[in-house]
């Protein structure tokens, strides 16, 4: 493996300076101490930043593989992040928005406050109540924050669907978690083009009877935008059920383990599973972690690039920052959109100070070239993050240069959908870091490198585990807890305490972890996850598709690329044509995402003789490499064809 030989030549170090290092929310290197002697008190500590209405009884219950967090505790989501702030921040911005187009809109946190209570009580209006839930399809408008914070205030669970979903992925999701409501937009933006977000979500509502109502936010102004029909009075416009909603709304009370809500995210099958997400524990993590490892000022404005489909745009553009009080600001379209300079045009006119992306964004800014960033003022920055995917040396030094003007540090950040919060993490003011680690586990938080048979691996290669729970861990998929304990809880049979979280990593003489990536069927592209399985059964729905096997080879901007290897039916010709049609089809049913840069057709794929797949060889052919071992083949004169074939496509 490539990437191992870098990593191990990778000798740069950098330690804070010692200006931040002063003036640094966490200094004190003794709290990863404290918190490994007696991490349960650690996070009490956490869960007391928040405001309670009733303290817990009971810090932490551990049954693996199931774990409560405060026990007996109750708190309201939306108190912490808006009404709580009232008394010192009421005309505190606390969001800051631009649009695709240029518009722009700031809501102070008590304009904030207003538009959450009304929000609830239209939502209460509409016959949504505690435990029922909402999904949410919606451009980054900051409707979409909003709405969240209100089914937090009434105790709803939302689902938010990522806007680039098709309307197959939203149907999928809404059924499974048998939403009541679905909030979505008339359109959304994406580099110029309308995405017709309301026709979307009626053909996905189509087949879902859980339904009752749509609430259609206007993202277009003047009149309502064409072609999307309206169908009363199923739908409603959101500014009409807002006018007529009043701006006090009673928070409920919530247990701290109450479902805050579910996100979905690719597994191994082709199911998507809706992670589940308390929340006691889910906002002392998120809170938390937000302060410490950006580093949150009183006068900061955090940027984390995000969609809120995704968890990262949950945690750290929604509850982290607002429950800290702090100024997020959302952004809705593409970094090169109208130019390639969008991202630094925004940083210096909003004077972004925290600014969080992901590698692939970051890898294609380096290929835009160091003149973009160079045409802005971006002395504002004062700390630069990374999140998704492992980053390259050569791209956090690039980031760290040409974005943080070698002043600001870089902290790489990982964690998952499922942990809620991030996980493995410098603290800026602390952990000195190399470039492409994302160096030690945060305090509080206990993660190991463990073998096949459950051994702990100091240093050397292995399994990413954690060994303890953590407050802001998911507690099972919505509707198949035997798919919870089974995906998380079962790599170690004799160990079903050890949560598995998928990926593989390195650990260093330091104990510093090198991410390397997953190591099921799942995929990273442009740091979202995708489920190999869940490509190979949309192309397989095709009707002139036999049987596809998808695989991810490396990309330069995506970091993983998906190649389908695909058997057509009898009487079936491949052709350019064709190829496009599969693409589309993908397309179609999960969405831009999920669409396949290689599609080669093949008589045959490459089998075990008990008739798996050879995932391996078929990587090494999209990647170029020489095949591997070959003699366990039930005909290996297949994939020598193969390879031939694929190198002539590419040429
Ligand atoms: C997977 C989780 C968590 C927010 C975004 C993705 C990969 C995430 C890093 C990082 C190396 C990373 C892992 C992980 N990943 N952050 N800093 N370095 N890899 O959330 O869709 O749940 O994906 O993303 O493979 O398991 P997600």
């Amino acid at each position: 493996m490539n990437d191992i030989d870098v990593l191990l030549d990778e000798r740069r170090r950098f330690r804070p300076a010692d200006d931040f290092r002063q003036h640094a929310v966490v200094r004190d290197p003794s709290v990863y101490e404290r918190a490994a002697a007696d991490p349960e008190a650690y996070w009490a500590a956490r869960a007391r930043e928040l405001d309670w209405f009733t303290p817990w009884n009971r810090v932490m219950e551990w049954t693996p593989p199931h774990v409560k967090w405060f026990l007996g505790g109750t708190l309201n989501v939306s108190v912490n992040c808006v009404d709580r702030h009232l008394a010192t921040r009421r005309d505190k911005t606390a969001i800051l928005w631009e649009g695709e187009p240029g518009d722009r809109r700031t809501l102070t946190y008590g304009e904030l406050s207003h538009e959450v209570n009304r929000c609830a009580n239209a939502l209460r209006t509409l016959g949504v109540g505690r435990g029922d839930r909402v999904a949410i399809y919606l451009p980054l408008v900051p409707e979409a924050a909003i709405a969240m914070l209100a089914c937090t205030r009434i105790g709803a669970i939302h689902s938010v669907v990522f806007g680039g979903f098709s309307p197959d992925s939203l149907r999928d999701r809404i059924n499974d978690a048998g939403a009541k409501l679905l909030i979505t937009g008339d359109i959304g933006y994406r580099r110029g083009n309308p995405v017709p977000l309301k026709r979307n979500a009626d053909t996905a509502v189509a087949a879902c009877l859980s339904i009752e109502h749509v609430v259609v936010v206007q993202r277009t102004p003047g009149t309502p935008a064409a072609g999307a029909a309206f169908h009363a009075p199923r739908d409603v416009w959101w500014h009409d059920v807002m006018r007529h909603a009043s701006p006090d709304c009673v928070p409920e009370r919530m247990d701290a383990e109450d479902v805050l809500y579910i996100l979905y995210t690719s597994g191994t099958t082709g199911r998507p599973k809706g992670i589940v997400h308390t929340t006691g524990g889910y906002l002392t993590g998120v809170a938390a972690t937000t302060k410490d490892v950006f580093d949150l000022h009183e006068d900061d404005v955090f940027w984390c690039t995000a969609d809120v489909g995704w968890v990262t745009g949950h945690s750290y553009v929604v509850y982290g920052p607002l429950a800290n009080g702090a100024t997020t600001m959302l952004y809705e379209g593409a970094p090169d959109w109208p130019d390639k300079d969008r991202f630094w045009a925004l940083c210096e006119s909003h004077r972004v100070t925290v600014l969080y992306t992901a590698p692939t964004a970051i890898r294609a800014f380096m290929k835009w070239g160091d003149a973009y960033p160079a045409r802005h003022d971006l002395s504002r920055l004062r700390l630069l993050g990374s999140v998704g995917e492992p980053i390259n040396p050569e791209a956090w030094i690039w980031y760290r240069r040409h974005i943080g003007g070698d002043r600001c540090p870089v902290v790489d950040t990982w964690w998952q959908t499922e942990t809620g919060a991030i996980v493995i993490s410098p603290l800026p003011g602390i952990t000195e870091t190399k470039p492409g680690s994302a160096t030690v586990a945060l305090p509080g938080y206990s993660a190991e490198l463990l073998d096949r048979g459950g051994k702990v691996i100091p240093v050397g290669g292995g399994f990413l585990a954690m060994t303890r729970p953590w407050p802001s861990m998911l507690r099972t998929i919505w509707g198949d807890d035997a798919r919870y304990a089974e995906t998380y809880f079962s790599k170690w049979p004799q160990r079903p305490d050890l949560y598995f979280a998928g990926d593989g990593a390195k650990r260093d003489e330091d104990a510093y972890f090198w991410i390397l990536g997953r190591v099921d069927d799942v995929l990273n592209v442009a740091g979202h996850r995708i489920g190999t399985m869940e490509v190979e059964s949309v192309l397989v729905s095709h009707p002139a598709v036999a049987e596809a096997a998808v695989v991810g080879r490396q990309h330069d901007i995506k970091g993983q690329a998906l190649a389908a290897f695909v058997t057509l039916r009898a009487g079936r010709q491949s052709s350019n044509e064709l190829r496009d049609e599969l693409r589309r089809h993908v397309v179609d049913k999960i969405g831009a995402i999920a669409r396949p840069d290689d599609v080669l057709f093949t008589a045959d794929l490459p089998k075990t003789r008990s008739g798996k797949i050879m995932r391996r060889l078929l990587r090494d052919i999209a990647e170029g490499r020489a095949l591997g071992d070959t003699t366990t083949l039930a005909d290996p004169a297949v994939v020598a064809g193969l390879k031939e074939q694929y190198e002539s496509m590419e040429s």
